[in-house]
């Protein structure tokens, strides 16, 4: 029977109670799908790291796994499908092609000085030269922190200070639709601004901009790959050990200061290589295709490191959902290159459905291999879900995702079986996360309440064990709330099947296009220009992006300049300290924020009058009056109910 459409029988109940009942034996059996150049002493040591760490003893090398290893056998298939209707380019690149390229790029950066541990940064778009930098450092024991291409040159500052890299690997631009979005301003800007300044940067040079380099400093990446060439340069695996740093990536923490979530080799490779046939039901030699940016962990595990360890060939799209050029992009994409299942944000979905309600695009595209569409990033609306589902006529999942877990926390596994699936329901655990959703005082709470939902330590593999060089960041962010628990700082509730439901948040992050970003951060901007007395930054439902950020402003006295323009300074002042990411666009000076009578400004009932939602007087306000000011301000933006 094919597991895929196998709602009555799914192994799903049986594998995870057994995940629960022996996850050493569980994880050792997934571990033998990897190759090792020393097996793990423990499988895991309760007694090591913060909460215990998966693989101890053991040492591998990631980039092996996801290239060497597949060469003899499947040298000549794509690894690697780069697909850029933006580029008006395309290219494929074999596992023995791939193998050609990270051993050279590998030798450069050993060139340039860069040994096991020092860090790289890759600030890239989604070109196949980011991918190869990825593994490259993998190769030789360096740490990545990818930095995605929207953020600004004081987002990109604060990764430079925190990982402190010998080298950036950078291109001369990005491509946004239309727009050419230059690198080099950014990234001088940017070392500018860092005190940590890096030694070298590569720059590869695309022919839509290219960049003056700065002597000394910058290097043209297409001359060190000829002259690495010339001279025969290669560089091998080197083992490190599997608790060993493979990346960093940065995101939104509460604050402008990002968090630096780090991977490491060994747990990875064995939670992702697992997930590829048990979850998304993907066997090696099949076209996949993860839509999102290498600079998010979704590219990371899925567009880079999951499909390669699997042996599988994995498309690289830079372009967008609508636009490049209309919203049949997707469709042209699955039906050329055979792809399987895609995985995307319900965002790009909402897009393709805007702009092409009646999936007229779709006709004359063949789609027969195509089998299921993953969701993730933020919640997937039943109303997308459920256009998906009627135009692709595939099963469509929604599984949820942090960027701390590296992968899925709650899915539907179709590789075990399909469940039956739930709209608005994420489905269920995944094997190692023990889900539970509790109260205030950590009191677990019946089928049906919505509390927050934390994950039992230890975590899974593949999860971060720590922030870099921030253990006790770690702890009070994410261990201290719920002790003996992984604060997830998402809000929701199991059912009476043990389904997860995944609300919102409870802390002051949005989601804004499946991009995660802190409103914190923002109200840092806000609150530094110079007419801005106080401020509060809310997410506020979007019917594309699901979510967008609002801020209010209040003036200092005496400020004479018009409230419009400062509202015009400031949306422009987020663009330019976060980047064009953030979607910041809209800002409204009010003379008061609502607050509480110990000065807690009001941030969720504000967001329910921006959403329409119904709302009651909280009974710690200090001025009611001020609720009103709130939704008349709204409704001169046409915001509201
Ligand atoms: N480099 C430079 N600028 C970038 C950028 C990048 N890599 N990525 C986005 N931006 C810019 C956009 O051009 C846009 O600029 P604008 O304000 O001048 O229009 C701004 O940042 C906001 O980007 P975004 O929120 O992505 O909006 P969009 O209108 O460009 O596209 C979608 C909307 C829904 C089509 C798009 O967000 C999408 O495809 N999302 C898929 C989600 C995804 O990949 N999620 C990753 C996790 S799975
Ligand atoms: P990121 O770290 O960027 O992957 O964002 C993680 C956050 O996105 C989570 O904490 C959730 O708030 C949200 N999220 C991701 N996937 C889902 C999902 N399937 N359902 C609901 N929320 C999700």
């Amino acid at each position: 029977m094919d597991a895929r459409n196998d709602t009555g029988t799914s192994r799903y109940h049986e594998v995870y109670a057994r995940a629960q009942r022996d996850p050493k034996g569980f994880w050792a059996d997934a571990a033998r799908e990897i190759d090792w150049f020393e097996p793990a002493k423990k499988v895991f040591d309760p007694d090591a790291g913060i909460y215990g760490r998966w693989f101890t003893g053991a040492s591998c090398n990631t980039c092996w796994n996801a290239v060497d290893r597949h060469v003899a056998t499947r040298g000549d298939q794509a690894a690697l499908i780069y697909d850029s209707p933006v580029a008006n380019s395309k290219r494929v690149v074999t596992y023995h092609r791939l193998l050609t390229e990270v051993q050279i790029l590998g030798a450069i950066l050993k060139n340039f000085g860069v040994g096991k541990g020092d860090r790289v940064i890759i600030y890239m778009p989604a070109v196949p030269e980011a991918v190869f930098a990825m593994l490259a450092c993998a190769r030789i024991g360096a740490v990545h922190s990818v930095v995605f291409g929207g953020f600004a040159a004081r987002e990109l500052a604060t990764r430079i200070d925190d990982a402190k890299p010998k080298v950036i690997l950078t291109a001369s631009c990005g491509l946004e639709g239309a727009r050419v979005v230059p690198y080099k301003p950014l990234l001088d800007e940017a070392i500018r601004l860092s005190t940590a300044k890096p030694q070298t940067c590569l720059i590869l040079q695309r022919p839509q901009c290219e960049a003056e380099l700065t002597p000394g400093r910058d290097h043209d990446w297409k001359t060190a790959w000829n002259y690495a060439m010339e001279y025969a340069w290669t560089s091998d695996c080197v083992p490190v050990l599997a608790t060993d740093p493979l990346y960093i990536l940065y995101t939104s923490g509460t604050t402008g200061i990002p968090k630096g979530v780090v991977r490491d080799n060994g747990g990875h490779m064995v939670a992702l290589k697992w997930s590829m046939k048990n979850l998304y039901n993907i066997d090696p030699g099949e076209v996949w295709w993860s839509g999102s940016d290498v600079g998010w962990v979704v590219g990371h595990s899925y567009i880079v490191y999951a499909p390669l360890f699997h042996g599988c060939t994995s498309i690289l799209y830079e372009g967008k959902p609508v636009g490049t050029p209309d919203a049949g992009a997707f469709w042209r994409v699955c039906a050329e290159h055979g792809v399987v299942s895609l995985f995307t944000a319900p965002t790009a979905f909402r897009a393709i459905r805007k702009e092409d309600p009646q999936a007229k695009l779709l006709s004359g595209y063949d789609l027969s291999k195509f089998r299921a569409l993953f969701l993730a990033g933020e919640r997937a609306d039943p109303d997308t879900v459920q256009w998906a589902e009627q135009v692709l006529k595939v099963p469509v999942i929604d599984h949820w995702w942090q960027t701390e877990t590296g992968w899925c926390i709650a899915g539907n596994p179709l590789g075990l079986g399909m469940l039956p699936v739930k709209h608005g329901s994420a489905t269920v655990p995944m094997p190692g996360y023990d889900v539970r959703v509790v109260d205030e005082a950590c009191k677990e709470l019946a089928a049906g309440k919505i509390g927050s939902i934390v994950v039992k330590l230890p975590l899974p593999p593949a999860c971060f064990p720590t922030l870099w060089q921030q253990d006790e960041r770690f702890k009070e962010s994410y261990l201290a709330e719920f002790p003996g628990y992984y604060k997830t700082a998402d809000a929701g509730f199991k059912d009476e099947d043990g389904y997860v439901h995944v609300m919102g948040r409870t802390d002051d992050i949005i989601n804004t296009a499946g991009h995660r970003l802190s409103t914190g951060a923002m109200e840092e901007v806000l609150a530094a220009h110079p007419a801005v007395a106080e401020c509060a930054v809310i997410g506020i439902v979007d019917p594309l992006k699901g979510e967008v950020p609002c801020g209010f402003i209040v003036l200092k006295a005496g400020v004479n300049m018009p409230p419009s323009q400062v509202e015009q300074e400031i949306v422009a002042l987020v663009r330019e300290k976060i980047g064009p990411v953030a979607s910041f666009k809209l800002a409204l000076t009010v003379a008061r924020l609502p607050k509480t009578r110990s000065g807690k400004i009001l941030r969720g009932t504000m967001k329910k009058i921006a959403d329409g939602e119904t709302w009651q007087m909280p009974a710690t306000i200090d001025d009611p009056a001020i609720l009103d000011e709130i939704g008349t301000a709204l409704k001169g933006r046409g915001v509201g109910g």
